[in-house]
């Protein structure tokens, strides 16, 4: 669990980089609803990550230069008989007392209260385009500012996207968080293994996510995102989620099943052979994609390059394809060109966190981002060799005996001082 000294401290530390500015955050929209069943809430993660309150209708302002409201919390004010039907609200006391803030408002006054926040400030820090409506509210405030601006002398001249200044703080993660990571990480092996066990011919893919689930929610978690659950050329779809037809002898099965975890997450994929045995063919190419794994994986140290990973992993995959002659020619120029991507057509992986495809930026212009001890991030190559695979120009037609095999082995992976853990590694491959 996070403490609030922990949330106190992310923002003082973002406090201290925007000086004299105003930042301003949204909590997510409300959750979808069809007709009025409603979907669970979950929390906008740059908010979640500077709050810890987890409501709807919610606005969270910083304002490093006030001299005592810094931390201002609108919410939603209590309402029995709302709560009733929808839950706990911690309301305008709640957010003092549970959350810190300084000062807490109703949401239905943020129109009057805001510009006591901005008017004084340089900049306003806002990450436009995550609730259109909201957009325009912070728009609206900053021209009335800018109206005055003649007379005051004071105001915003700009505003800038907060997530150039909170997205560097979340990549790089607290003891705290890869304590929770570690959590999310475990429970997702756990299901993994159990989803192998049971995994045979005659049964439906949804019966093996079901022991994938369930196993997640035993232990008080969900999933992180849809489970692919693939057998068969299904495996070769990347974001295959139907996830019902029956599993046959011979085939492959690939699982990518992760959860969240008191908002952390995991993401691990697993592909094998649902009777117990590779075919040659698909011994090939899994022990390839495996040996672009390892050595992608053994790139994660600190001062590495991040785009090293990939450019390793799909090294070692096209020396692979073309040992099968199933490209030719020159490898810089495949690899330049990008021959191999009717076989692998993604990057080799992604920042993990809060969020499964975590906050943070991989290249900064012509500069490389420099792996750092506390990142978590995934290296998941994979080989996809789709029945309707069609070579680029200039490369050989894919024999037969290859096609409907997909294969990939995804795992999270922490930067430390030495190197990297793997996060995931009890699950076989
Ligand atoms: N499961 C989503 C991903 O691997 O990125
Ligand atoms: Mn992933
Ligand atoms: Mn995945």
């Amino acid at each position: 669990m996070i403490f609030p000294a922990e949330y106190k401290q992310r923002r003082e530390r973002l406090m201290a980089k925007i000086g004299s500015g105003t930042a301003i955050f949204r909590s997510a929209p409300a959750a979808i609803a069809h007709n009025d069943v409603e979907y669970n809430y979950r929390q906008d993660s740059d908010f979640f990550y500077l709050t810890g309150f987890n409501e709807e209708s919610a606005v969270a302002v910083l304002a490093p230069h006030h001299e005592e409201h810094k931390f201002v919390l609108f919410v939603r004010s209590k309402d029995p008989e709302k709560e009733t039907w929808s839950g706990y609200r911690a309301g305008v006391e709640g957010a003092k007392e549970l959350y810190g803030a300084d000062e807490a408002f109703p949401i239905n006054e943020l129109e009057e209260k805001l510009p006591k926040y901005l008017e004084k400030a340089d900049r306003i820090y806002y990450h436009f385009g995550r609730d259109r409506t909201f957009d325009q509210t912070v728009l609206n405030h900053w021209q009335q500012l800018m109206a005055t601006y003649p007379k005051r002398g004071t105001g915003p001249i700009a505003i800038e996207d907060s997530n150039i200044i909170l997205h560097p703080m979340r990549l790089v993660k607290s003891e705290t968080e890869i304590a929770l990571m570690r959590q999310a990480a475990d429970i997702s092996v756990a299901a993994h293994n159990r989803a192998r066990e049971f995994a045979k011919p005659g049964r439906y893919e949804y019966e093996i996510q079901a022991e994938i689930e369930h196993t997640f929610r035993l232990q008080g978690a969900t999933p992180a995102y849809p489970s692919i659950v693939a057998s068969g050329t299904n495996s070769c779809v990347l974001h295959y989620i139907e996830n019902n037809r029956q599993m046959q002898e011979n085939e492959l099965l690939l699982i990518d099943a992760g959860c969240a975890c008191n908002y952390y997450n995991a993401d691990i994929t697993r592909t094998f052979a649902i009777s117990g045995k590779f075919t040659s063919e698909q011994k090939i190419i899994y022990d390839l994609v495996l040996r672009a794994q390892l050595q992608a994986i053994s790139q994660v140290y600190p001062g590495n390059p991040y785009s090293k990973i990939h450019e390793t992993a799909v090294r070692v995959l096209v020396e692979g394809l073309m040992d099968l002659k199933l490209l030719v020619g020159d490898i810089e120029e495949i690899i330049k060109e990008e021959k191999y991507k009717p076989f692998y057509m993604h990057r080799t992986g992604h920042w993990l966190g809060l969020d499964v495809h975590d906050a943070g930026v991989y290249q900064y212009g012509e500069n490389p981002q420099l792996l750092q001890p506390q990142q978590v991030l995934t290296v998941e190559p994979g080989i996809y060799i789709s029945p309707q695979i069609k070579p680029v120009e200039g490369q050989p037609e894919v024999p037969d005996r290859w096609r409907g095999i997909g294969i990939r082995i995804e795992d999270d992976v922490l930067v430390t001082v030495e190197g990297n853990q793997v996060l995931t590694a009890g699950v076989p491959k």
